[in-house]
């Protein structure tokens, strides 16, 4: 590979991983921002979505778990739904969350999926 492009692609990794890191460092995981993130969820995600069953839309923790490996693809979804299967289910339709709100979001249903343990997992 000439020198250029390993430049770019050493750019575009060290870009994307420190995207990643932020995304994820953003909202330490403190009480007050887990409750946050599960009242979020109550209001804006439990009417359609089950942890471990299809309701209106497919079981949150297979959700979840497909965007373990790239956090900010979830953060994109959340902060604009794109149709994955128009053909089985309707576009996924949400009040709007804010950047912040995203990141949080996304760090705790991570932590949900990481530790099946966690108490505020919702049903
Ligand atoms: C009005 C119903 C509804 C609400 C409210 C809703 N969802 Fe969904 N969700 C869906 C449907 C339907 C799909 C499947 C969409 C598709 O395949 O195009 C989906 C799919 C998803 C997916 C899977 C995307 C993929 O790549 O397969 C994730 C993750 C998700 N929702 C998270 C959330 C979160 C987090 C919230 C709350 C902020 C939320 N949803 C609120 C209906 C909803």
């Amino acid at each position: 590979m000439p020198l250029k492009n390993r430049w770019f692609v050493f750019f575009v990794v060290l870009a994307s991983a420190l995207f990643a890191a932020d995304l994820m460092t953003f909202s330490d995981l403190t009480p007050e921002n887990r409750q946050k993130a599960a009242d979020i969820y109550d209001r804006e995600c439990y009417a359609c979505h089950r942890w471990n069953r299809e309701f209106a839309g497919p079981a949150m923790k297979g959700n979840v778990a497909r965007y373990l490996d790239r956090p900010d693809s979830l953060w994109q979804y959340l902060k604009d739904p794109k149709p994955i299967h128009p053909d089985k289910y309707r576009p996924m339709e949400i009040g709007k969350l804010s950047d912040s709100e995203a990141s949080l979001m996304v760090a705790w249903l991570f932590s949900l999926v990481r530790d099946s343990t966690a108490k505020d997992r919702p049903r």
